[in-house]
């Protein structure tokens, strides 16, 4: 059985495809960033099934196989909106597991298709039971197939590999150089708790900024997440409401988020209008060659917002969490033709 990943000394040779996850690169922003600062963005779309969310997959299967909660071949379950259900296939397919997701309907066509290639099983929720009706659903399978639930919502398996990952590779990227902000949004909750904790303990001046949607502003509301006594939320949010950025704040604050906040806390939380993210995606695609999902282009749009106000000289890493790719279907590409242009048909007819 494997020992905890680590993206530390690696070579180019790997023993399966679940070793190339994690150290993803810290690209420098040139054309579209202001010019009294400097911006970088965190890539995760080089991770192998293209997005952050592959390192959470693949720690959640290796701590449950250490601890042998998960045995050979039992199927593992797991409630997503499409990035950890397609990191789960990949290691799944890799370590021999079956698979079934369940997603509610609202989430893009892309993503049902590319776990079904893997070979997981997709069980659709209605859109109507948000994001609590798909959790609840996982945890239901589990319960009556005695199924391994992944449960990314609240494993610390979670947590603690963006604390030995994503979070040390950062520090190690920026050591002898300023780190001022560092810019995320919020699903689970992962990245930025596992981070936090990183730079809170290694670079204390360096301020952390959450973003999330602006209709569904549920840490800013300020108003405390209902719960079960197991500490699973009980119930909507009442600051929720349906948002475009997929993978981002569902209808309920995780335990793996409320972690962070009570530990870590953060500097700043800013809403983000979804339309703003996806402009902000198509600028970073076409100056500078950078294609990210919608939450992505919401990092980045807030981490635009924070630079405009930062002191001269400053630097700021955004977390850019998953491939343009994975939205073709959605409004992220609406304005993009299949067709040719007239001034395509014109070249075609010259
Ligand atoms: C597209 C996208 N962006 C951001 C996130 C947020 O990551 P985390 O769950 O670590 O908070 C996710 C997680 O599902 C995601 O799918």
């Amino acid at each position: 059985m494997s020992e905890t990943y680590t993206t530390e000394g690696r070579g180019q040779l790997y023993g399966d495809i679940t070793r190339t996850v994690g150290d993803t690169p810290c690209v420098r922003l040139n054309r579209i960033a202001p010019d009294h600062v400097e911006v970088y963005v965190k890539v995760e779309s080089f991770n192998p099934l293209s997005s952050v969310k592959d390192r959470l997959a693949l720690n959640i299967i290796e701590m449950a196989e250490r601890s042998g909660k998960l045995k050979p071949g039992q199927t593992v379950v797991e409630a997503t909106s499409g990035n950890t259900g397609i990191g789960l296939a990949m290691v799944c397919a890799a370590r021999g597991y079956p698979l079934v997701i369940t997603m509610a309907d609202s989430f893009s066509i892309e993503r049902r298709r590319l776990m079904r290639f893997l070979g997981a099983k997709v069980v659709l929720t209605p859109r109507a039971e948000k994001g609590i009706g798909m959790y609840r659903k996982a945890r239901q399978l589990a319960a009556d197939n005695d199924w391994f639930f992944a449960a990314q919502f609240e494993s610390e398996a979670n947590a603690d590999i963006h604390e030995a990952t994503t979070g040390r590779e950062i520090v190690a990227d920026f050591s002898g150089s300023r780190l001022d902000y560092w810019v995320t949004g919020y699903g689970t909750g992962g990245t930025v708790t596992g981070v936090a904790r990183v730079l809170r303990r290694e670079r204390p001046d360096c301020k952390i900024i959450l973003s999330e949607p602006h209709n569904a502003a549920l840490v800013g509301s300020g108003t405390e997440q209902a719960r079960n006594d197991d500490g699973s939320p009980d119930g909507s949010h009442p600051a929720w409401e349906p948002h475009l950025i997929q993978g981002w704040t569902p209808d309920f604050i995780p335990l793996v988020l409320q972690e962070g906040i009570d530990q870590n806390g953060f500097d700043e939380v800013r809403p983000v209008d979804a339309q703003d993210g996806m402009a902000w995606a198509q600028r970073l695609a076409r100056e500078e060659g950078i294609l990210t999902g919608v939450s992505g282009g919401s990092t980045v749009a807030t981490a635009m917002e924070v630079a405009e106000q930062a002191e001269a000289g400053s630097v700021l890493l955004v977390m850019l969490p998953d491939t343009g790719e994975r939205y073709l279907s959605t409004p992220l590409f609406e304005a993009i033709p299949a067709e040719m242009t007239p001034e395509e048909q014109a070249l075609a007819d010259s």
